[in-house]
C-alpha cells in the first residue's frame, strides 16, 4: 500500500484538473473526489441535492456552501478516504477552505499539500470550449488538442461522448468570473499556511503530469 496523500488540486476551470487528477489517483492510489462530477451525477439522477444544485450549474455559479461542505464531510468520512484523497474543486471559497480544514482536523488528518495549476484565461477558454467528456467512463478529450479516433465515440470503451452544459462560451465567461473572484483568494489563503505548491499548466498533458508529479514527489512510487 501506498503512503498516505491528503491533496487539493487548485486552479480555474480548465486548467486540467481533472486531466492531471486522475494519473495522481492512480499513482498515488488514491481516490478522486470531484465535487464537480458527484454535482453532476446528483443531477441526473434527480437526487434533492441535485435539484437545488442544477440552477447554479447551469449558471456557472457555485452551488451554496453548506450544501457542498455537506456533501463533503461525507465523502471524507468514508472508509475508501482513509489512505488520502484528491479534492477536486474542492474547496472553491473561503469558507469551504475553512469547512474542509475543521473537518480534517476531527478525523486528524490535515491536508498535505494544495496543488495550483496555473493556466493563463485564454488557454483555459480554448480547453473548456473544445472539451468532451464520455457519457460512460468519464475519459476527457479535447476536440483539436486530444481527439478521440472517432469523433464522439470513447477510445477506451466506445461509449458516446458529451459536450458539458456549462462549457457554452457564455457560461464559460461566468465561471472563469466567479473563479477570480470567489476561488482565486484561497492561492494566498493556501500559500500563507505554507502549504501551496504551484505548477506553470501550460503545454501537453504528458509534460504537465511530469511537473505534477515532481512538485508532488511521486516520480519514484
Ligand atoms: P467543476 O466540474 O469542478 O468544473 P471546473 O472547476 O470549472 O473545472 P473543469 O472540470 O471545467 O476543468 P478542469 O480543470 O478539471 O479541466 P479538465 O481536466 O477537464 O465544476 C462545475 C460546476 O459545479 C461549478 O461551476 C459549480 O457550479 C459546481 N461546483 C463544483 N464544485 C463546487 C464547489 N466546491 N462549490 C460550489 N459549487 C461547485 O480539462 C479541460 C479540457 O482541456 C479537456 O478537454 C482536456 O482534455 C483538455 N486538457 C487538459 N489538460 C490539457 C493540456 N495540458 N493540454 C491540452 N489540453 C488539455
Amino acid at each position: 500500500m501506498g503512503e498516505s496523500l491528503r491533496l487539493v488540486l487548485l486552479g480555474p476551470p480548465g486548467a486540467g484538473k481533472g486531466t492531471q487528477a486522475k494519473f495522481v489517483c492512480e499513482r498515488a492510489k488514491i481516490p478522486h473526489v470531484s465535487t464537480g462530477d458527484i454535482l453532476r451525477k446528483s443531477v441526473a439522477d434527480q437526487t434533492p441535492l441535485g435539484q437545488e444544485a442544477g440552477q447554479y450549474i447551469t449558471k456557472g455559479e457555485l452551488v451554496p456552501d453548506t450544501l457542498v461542505l455537506n456533501m463533503i464531510a461525507q465523502r471524507l468520512s468514508d472508509k475508501y478516504c482513509t489512505n488520502g484523497f484528491i479534492l477536486d474543486g474542492f474547496p472553491r471559497t473561503t469558507p469551504q477552505a475553512e469547512g474542509l480544514r475543521e473537518n480534517l482536523e476531527k478525523i486528524d488528518r490535515p491536508l498535505d499539500h494544495v496543488l495550483y495549476v496555473n493556466v493563463p484565461r485564454e488557454t483555459t477558454i480554448q480547453r473548456l470550449a473544445g472539451r468532451r467528456t464520455c457519457t460512460k467512463c468519464g475519459a476527457l478529450y479535447h476536440r483539436v488538442l486530444s481527439p478521440p479516433v472517432h469523433p464522439s465515440v470513447c477510445d477506451r470503451c466506445k461509449a458516446e461522448l458529451f459536450q458539458r452544459d456549462d462549457d457554452r462560451e457564455e457560461t464559460i465567461a461566468a465561471r472563469l468570473k466567479v473563479y477570480e473572484r470567489q476561488t482565486s483568494p484561497l492561492i494566498e489563503y493556501y500559500r500563507s499556511q505554507g502549504l501551496l505548491r504551484e505548477i506553470d499548466g501550460v503545454g501537453g498533458v504528458e509534460a504537465i503530469r511530469n511537473c505534477v508529479f515532481q512538485a508532488l514527489e511521486l516520480e519514484g512510487r
